[in-house]
């Protein structure tokens, strides 16, 4: 069975299933995450002043209650766990998780486990791993990681000069951070062939990052990616240090606790033309704190809905926004694992996400900003631009009546029968009128 591959084994599990009966089958399907997806799963280096650790999914369903636009469901519902939150996908996709307590409070299961000395969330649960195979011995690895809250960034995150610009708006608190969200889900995806990592890719506020396994920007440690866990955010990055994202706000990452996630995980098999997900036992070489299944731990995947709280309204007194770019202090929380593009190409998802418009205009200004839009070069720059536009107007102007002087000259060349010599000599006045040197020539000679 070790040459065949883990949906083979999966397909023939089932058929003995319907064969046999329902009971057996948690046995039958028995089967192992292959050593390497933990052999060379990434080390996450939180970031020394993380407050928002890695958090228990479970506790995570347990602290938060469904609601639909701001309200509970009216329905009875049993209490929810990993086995049974898909039962909420009969309200539809706008479902929240949505935090009982207050998070401006910040509750102690907000904040998560800090890691043990070995890496391990000792009491939780913070990790998913899905593997999807691909044919030709290739199997996509996809190591979830889950925080219960994301701290967006504040103005010292911002770079000028929209920091200037954002700091003299009106009720702008310098205090405070904006784009936080309750529940987060990051993720790296490695890449394996015949074993062997070949590429792995981190997730980031937008579309992510992905590198060749021996690509020299990547830090690693014992045949381990280390990935740099941001500051707040939680978005991966390969190295340490600042990092921009957007072209216009800093993420910290840097040596802080590490963080093992495959010791405290939950290994998963997806099966993308059936859309199922099968638990699979941890890779032997773990000894992984989660006892055996107790059962399939897999309804939490099929969840349609968001793992936080729905946007606040501006009315809320928690509510706050960032002058002129409209960005909100509290934003609507994520959706789960389901969604993070488990059939891909490449290393990166397949279309790389739409642009808002504003994030579009920031990313063309804040290119342009240093070299020609900060202090005096502004004044140089808008002067180039000026000279430009004036000398196309011109250049359109003086194109323009010499192609109306042509026509005229066609016309008059047809109407009065000039002779065929005369008539080329016209032509290539025509032509040479484009070039701007022949013209001089030929009014030179
Ligand atoms: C599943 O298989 C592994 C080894 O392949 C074994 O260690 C483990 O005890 C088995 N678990 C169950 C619940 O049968
Ligand atoms: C912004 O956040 C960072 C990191 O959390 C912190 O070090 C800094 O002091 C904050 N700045 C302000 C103005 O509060
Ligand atoms: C586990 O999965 C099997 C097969 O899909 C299903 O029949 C069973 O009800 C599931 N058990 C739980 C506890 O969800």
């Amino acid at each position: 069975m070790a040459k065949r591959s883990l949906g083979w084994a999966l397909e023939k599990g089932r058929l003995l299933c319907i064969a046999v009966f329902v009971d057996v089958c948690a046995a039958q399907l028995n089967l192992t995450c292959p050593d390497y997806v933990a052999r060379h799963a990434p080390l996450l280096s939180l970031h020394p002043e993380e407050p928002y650790m890695p958090s228990d999914i479970l506790t995570h369903i347990q602290r938060t209650t469904p609601k639909l636009n701001h309200e509970a469901i009216p329905d009875p519902l049993p209490p929810l766990d990993l086995d049974n939150l898909e039962i909420l996908n009969r309200f539809g996709e706008q479902v929240a998780l949505t935090s009982i307590d207050d998070p401006t409070t910040y509750p102690p299961w907000l904040l998560g486990e800090r890691p043990d000395s070995d890496g391990r969330t000792r009491n939780a649960t913070p990790c998913v791993v899905i593997v999807v195979e691909k044919g030709d011995s290739v199997l996509d690895a996809f190591y979830f990681y889950f925080y219960s809250y994301n701290e967006g960034p504040n103005i010292t995150q911002v770079l000028e000069p929209l920091n200037g610009i954002i700091d003299g708006g009106r009720n702008f608190d310098r205090s405070k951070h904006f784009g936080n969200h309750i529940g987060d889900w990051e993720h790296n995806m490695i890449r394996f062939r015949d074993g062997e990592p070949v590429g792995i890719f981190y997730s980031q506020h937008r579309d992510g990052a992905a590198f060749d396994w021996d690509d020299q920007s990547i830090s690693k440690s014992g045949g381990r990616p280390i990935a740099y866990s941001a500051l707040g955010s939680h978005a991966m990055y390969p190295t340490r240090g600042d990092q921009v994202h957007d072209y216009a706000i800093i993420d910290y990452c840097d040596d802080g606790p590490t963080w093992d996630p495959v010791l405290s995980a939950y290994f998963y098999h997806f099966d993308p033309p059936t859309f199922t997900l099968t638990q699979l036992t941890p890779p032997s070489g773990l000894h992984s704190s989660p006892p055996p299944p107790p059962s399939n731990l897999t309804s939490f995947f099929y969840y349609l809905g968001n793992w936080g709280d729905t946007q606040y309204p501006d009315s809320d007194p928690r509510q706050a926004t960032v002058p002129y770019f409209g960005l909100k202090r509290f934003e609507t929380g994520p959706n789960g694992p389901r969604y993070k593009h488990l059939v891909r190409k490449g290393l990166m998802r397949d279309h790389p996400r739409k642009l808002a418009w504003i994030e579009w205009a920031v990313g063309v200004y804040m290119a342009w900003y240093p070299c020609c839009l900060r202090g005096w070069r502004v004044w140089v720059f808008l002067g180039l631009v000026l000279a430009a536009v004036v000398g196309t107007a011109i250049g359109l102007w003086i194109g323009i009546r010499r192609w109306i002087g042509g026509l005229k000259a066609r016309a008059k060349a047809r109407t009065e029968e000039i002779p065929l010599d005369d008539f080329a000599s016209e032509e290539q006045g025509l032509l040479s009128s484009f070039d701007e040197d022949t013209e001089r020539n030929t009014r030179g000679e």
